[in-house]
């Protein structure tokens, strides 16, 4: 009976099993309604290590962050691919990039490290700080000499101004800006980008559901915003844009020389690109511009910071049509705003860190217990519970600009738990080999809007009282989480950093 109904009865030497009440889902409602208060509840039953039931598969959570590294160093017996490969075909309808399938034998993992870091990463920066203060500066959200409030959403601004300003910087523009001065064909060039926009967040929407396998014809509007996205990146439409990224470029080669994709699943491959660059990012920025308004003191350092940091290159803030700019090795050493940003994604990321046993072994954990895990379980780790751990981070639930900085004013890395220093005490980004490869570049284009912004405006929240809104859940475990609802906040188009 046990086997005719796929429950599984617990081994001498496994984790304990929750098998739920609900044939083949088994915990997966609870668990997806609230996965933090559902993994503290078990913690507390069962201790570090336990196994729910969910979706039909066996899952083995463990809490302890001391033993996190024993899932890092079991690559061996783990694969990190597997999961990452069929949640991105389901998503993005492309055929699997898992070179053991056959379509392609690109090695994905080195096209992004090769392409987002090191020289590379130089490159998409300088272009991402030119674009970001041409979609900032000359939108016509923008009248240059109104000394006008604007008031607009927190989310749909950073939203609006950070998809525009990443897309141009991966995809390239439609027009050689240097060469074409038409304000017309400017115009109907941010009209196609911001159509983009529309369809990559009705898109995003049903993301939850494809990655949990639902198939994605269910959602009309969500399956024909994601094959517009496509179109846009055909390889056709590609080839006419100028100053592509050499992310972009040489994915686009590889597809050409690699694979057996036909031209729309090409296409789709760029649009999961797209999604990986934005979907953390765009909630990333608001959070982290919504606690910087919201917080006189935050302010106030940030403001310092990069009025220090123009300075010492010698740069003013003006709206005479002079650029800003602000290069990888400056905005590395921005630690203020590197705290902020941290604080705010700690509060706000909510990402599942998962990797599939190929094997039956035995998994080793800090407290020298050994438990057995089955071949095809899945071992997840869940950082947001030591991101809201008041061990670790004491008064959790609040934000304070300056826990990441030590009595120096440098990156505080050293934090502890009972008295013993960690190795992992923040994860949004992920973990060991499958950690974010754009986690770079993404700090950096955080960083760089909020330069522009604290350099050529002045900000503050229409209602100074707006509560916190509360996290969408329904994207845990993809990332950074959306505010249920927006924020208004007010600018003013005056530089309040008069430098020298
Ligand atoms: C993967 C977080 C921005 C490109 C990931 C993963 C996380 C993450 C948690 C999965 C790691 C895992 O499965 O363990 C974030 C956050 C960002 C951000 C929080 C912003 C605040 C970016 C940007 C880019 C990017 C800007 C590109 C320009 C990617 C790619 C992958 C990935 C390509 C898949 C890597 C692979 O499967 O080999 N990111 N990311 N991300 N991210 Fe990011």
């Amino acid at each position: 009976l046990w086997l005719i109904l796929g429950i599984r009865r617990r081994r001498p030497g496994e984790p304990p099993v929750e098998n739920g009440l609900i044939p083949y889902l088994g915990c997966a409602l609870q668990f997806g309604a609230n996965p933090l208060e559902f993994l503290l509840c078990r913690q507390k039953t069962y201790g570090h290590i336990f196994t729910c039931k969910i979706a039909g598969q066996y899952v083995h959570f463990l809490t302890d962050p001391f033993s996190y590294h024993s899932v890092m160093r079991q690559g061996r017996h783990l694969d990190w691919k597997k999961f990452h490969f069929t949640a991105s075909a389901k998503a993005f309808g492309h055929e699997s990039m898992d070179p053991s399938d056959g379509y392609t034998t690109e090695n994905l993992h080195q096209t992004f490290i090769k392409t987002m870091q090191g020289e590379a990463l130089q490159t998409l920066t300088e272009t991402m700080m030119e674009n970001l203060q041409c979609v900032m500066l000359q939108s016509d959200t923008h009248k240059i000499n109104s000394k006008d409030w604007v008031t607009e959403g927190i989310f749909a601004f950073c939203y609006r101004v950070m998809f525009e300003s990443g897309y141009l910087t991966l995809f390239g523009k439609e027009l050689n800006s240097q060469e074409d001065k038409n304000l017309a064909r400017h115009e109907a060039q941010r009209a196609l980008v911001l159509n983009a926009l529309e369809n990559f967040k009705e898109f995003d929407k049903i993301f939850p559901a494809l990655v949990a396998g639902l198939p994605i014809r269910v959602f009309k509007s969500g399956h024909s915003a994601r094959e517009n996205l496509a179109k846009t990146l055909l390889h056709e439409n590609l080839s006419k844009r100028h100053n592509v990224s050499d992310l972009i470029s040489l994915r686009m080669f590889l597809n050409d020389t690699l694979s057996t994709f036909n031209d729309m699943s090409k296409a789709r491959t760029h649009v999961a690109v797209l999604w990986a660059s934005q979907a953390n990012t765009l909630p990333a920025t608001f959070w982290t511009l919504f606690y910087l308004i919201r917080c006189p003191d935050a302010m106030k350092a940030a403001t310092d910071e990069v009025k220090k940091t123009l300075e010492n290159s010698g740069q003013k803030a003006s709206l005479n049509g002079h650029h800003i700019s602000l290069e990888k090795e400056q905005l590395d050493e921005m630690p203020v705003l590197d705290s902020i940003i941290k604080e705010a994604m700690r509060l706000s990321s909510a990402s599942l860190n998962v990797r599939v046993a190929k094997e039956n072994f035995a998994l080793q954990l800090d407290n020298s217990q050994s438990y057995n895990i089955r071949k095809d379980d899945v071992i997840a780790l869940y950082p947001q519970l030591l991101h809201f751990d008041p061990e670790i981070y004491e008064d959790p639930l609040t934000f304070k600009y300056d826990r990441y900085l030590d009595e120096n004013g440098q990156e505080k890395t050293t934090f502890y738990r009972k008295g013993r220093k960690l190795r992992y005490y923040y994860m949004p980004f992920g973990s060991g080999v499958t950690k974010c490869p754009g986690r770079f570049f993404a700090l950096h284009e955080i960083k760089q809007f909020l330069s522009l912004l604290l350099s050529y405006f002045d900000m503050e929240l229409s209602d100074k009282n707006a509560k916190i809104p509360p996290l969408d859940q329904s994207r845990a475990g993809l990332g950074i989480l959306q505010p249920t609802y927006d924020v208004d906040f007010r600018r003013e188009d005056e530089p309040p950093l008069e430098n020298g």
